[in-house]
Order: structure tokens, then C-alpha cells, then sequence
């Protein structure tokens, strides 16, 4: 399996990232831990407890069936929360109100300090550039290289060319594909295709990483493999939330856990 084999070597290849050029958004920060989280922002210890997004007293009601789901949750920095629940429970619907594309019917959302209840437009674009999502489906250009879907996710938020190419290469190492930059999606196994969208989430240093079932689609190996490239971003500093309906992801890798029980978030005792 050509994942990284320890987070040493992805520290050093971040390493190479953590000097900031003039007139460039970059990894700015000696703390290498720290070097995938936005400029000026570092994982100090006392930091680890910040608040960096929540739904407080949050409902959700569908019309068509008058069912109503109720959330309250903290994300703190350095997370690695998994949701779960069954097909239905409303995981997804959660994931869409931290990045706006569904509103809560009630109560509030706020990521990174944003209100999102009524964000729109620009502000909302603005908003989520500071947050990575990653699909169950991948969503890759299919006539773009891996590259090329990389670099498609800082093009849109015009970065300079220069710090795209700088950011490129070391994003892909840390998912494993360097060798495959110049590969079309077609080219790839499911699960290289899901390394490649965890490589477009992150590429732009987002400080909450949401990865909605990002195993669903995945045989074994890939999921652990995916899962393993979570971890190791997790152990550098990124906050990460991931859905799944499986209880075994759940039990080798949660942190913390969260579920929907008779349409209620609840917080699971993992310890
Ligand atoms: N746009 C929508 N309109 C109406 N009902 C929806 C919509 N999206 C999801 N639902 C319903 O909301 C519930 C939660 O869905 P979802 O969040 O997708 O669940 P999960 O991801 O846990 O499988 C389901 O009953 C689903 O059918
Ligand atoms: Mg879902």
C-alpha cells in the first residue's frame, strides 16, 4: 500500500512547506504540527479546547415528514468526531448545516466564527474556503489529472501560481499518489480517487475537515487506508468530522463518537 508510512515522514515532507514567500497565503507556522492549520493560527496545548465550530439548540425539520431532528454539538480543535447512525438518522443533513448548504429550522450554526443560519452568496463561497468536504463519491473532474483536480480547488479560490505549485506536490505525498499526479480518475482504484479528494479538501489548509461517509464506497484495505491518512492529518493538527454507518471504523478509530438516537444528537462514552 503506497500510504505514508509515519507521520515522521509527512512532517518532514510539511517541513518543506513552513516558510511563508511575500505576498503568498502559505503553511506559516514552526510548529510542524500545526503546518496544515490556516496562517497565524498554531495548535498550542491551551488551544486544543477552543471551540472552532458548534450547533447550539439546533432543529431540523423536513416538511414532507414533519420529523424534526435535534442537535447540539461542540467541535473542538483537533477533533476526530465520528457521527454515526443509521441510513436516514440525519448525518448528512448535520455535515450540510456546517457547511451551508442546508439552514437549521431553528437555533445556530457557527463555524470558525461565522454564523452560517442565513449566509448566502459571496459569504458563503468565503465561509467555505475554510472548510474541506469529502463525499462518499469522490466528485473528481473526470477529464482532469489528479493534479489538475488538486490544483482546481486553489485556482478557484485564486492563489497565486507559484503557491499552487508549492502546495501541490507535498499534498499529494501525504495521500500517497506523487507518482500519480499525471493519472486521469478512470486511471485509479476507488480508493486512490478517495486519496485524491481528501488531497483537493486540504490543499487549502481548511481548519474543519468533513468527510461524509468517505468509506462507503471502499473495500477493506482502501478504507483502512483512508482512514489511516485521516488519522495522521488528525495528528497534525486538522479537525476532522467523518460519518459512517459502520460499526467497526467506529470502534478502531473514534476518538469521540456522536449518534442520533430517535432523531437526537447524543455524545457516545468511548473510553
Ligand atoms: N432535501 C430533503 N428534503 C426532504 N427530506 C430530506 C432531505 N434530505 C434528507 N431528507 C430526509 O432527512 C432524513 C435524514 O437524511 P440524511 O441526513 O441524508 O441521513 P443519513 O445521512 O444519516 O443517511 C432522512 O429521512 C431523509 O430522507
Ligand atoms: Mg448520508
Amino acid at each position: 500500500m503506497d500510504v505514508p508510512s509515519s507521520s515522521r515522514n509527512l512532517r518532514s515532507i510539511l517541513s518543506s512547506l513552513t516558510e511563508a514567500r511575500p505576498g503568498e497565503r502559505a503553511f506559516a507556522t514552526k510548529e510542524v504540527s500545526s503546518v496544515l492549520m490556516p496562517q497565524g493560527q498554531t495548535l498550542a496545548l491551551s488551544e486544543t479546547e477552543k471551540v472552532i465550530a458548534y450547533l447550539h439548540k439546533v432543529t431540523k425539520t423536513y416538511d414532507k415528514q414533519g420529523r424534526s431532528l435535534s442537535i447540539d454539538l461542540d467541535i473542538r480543535q483537533g477533533d476526530f468526531l465520528f457521527i454515526t447512525g443509521i441510513s436516514g438518522a440525519g448525518k448528512s443533513t448535520l455535515l450540510k448545516m456546517l457547511y451551508g448548504e442546508e439552514k437549521p429550522t431553528s437555533g445556530e450554526v457557527v463555524v470558525d466564527g461565522t454564523r452560517l443560519n442565513k449566509l448566502r452568496g459571496h459569504s458563503l463561497s468565503c465561509l467555505r474556503r475554510r472548510i474541506g468536504v469529502v463525499f462518499q463519491d469522490y466528485k473528481l473532474l473526470p477529464r482532469r489529472t489528479v493534479a489538475e483536480n488538486v490544483a482546481f480547488a486553489l485556482q478557484a479560490q485564486n492563489f497565486p501560481k507559484a503557491e499552487i505549485r508549492r502546495r501541490l506536490l507535498p499534498t499529494l505525498k501525504i495521500v500517497g499518489l506523487e507518482e500519480k499526479a499525471e493519472h486521469f480518475p478512470e486511471q485509479l482504484s476507488g480508493g486512490e480517487q478517495q486519496r485524491v479528494a481528501i488531497a483537493r479538501a486540504i490543499v487549502h489548509t481548511p481548519v474543519l475537515l468533513l468527510a461524509d461517509e468517505p468509506t462507503g464506497n471502499l473495500d477493506a484495505g482502501n478504507t483502512w487506508s483512508v482512514l489511516e491518512i485521516l488519522r495522521q492529518l488528525n495528528d497534525m493538527g486538522v479537525t476532522i468530522v467523518v460519518t459512517t454507518h459502520d460499526e467497526t471504523i467506529v470502534q478502531t478509530f473514534a476518538k469521540r463518537v456522536v449518534t442520533f438516537e430517535q432523531n437526537q444528537l447524543v455524545e457516545l462514552d468511548v473510553r
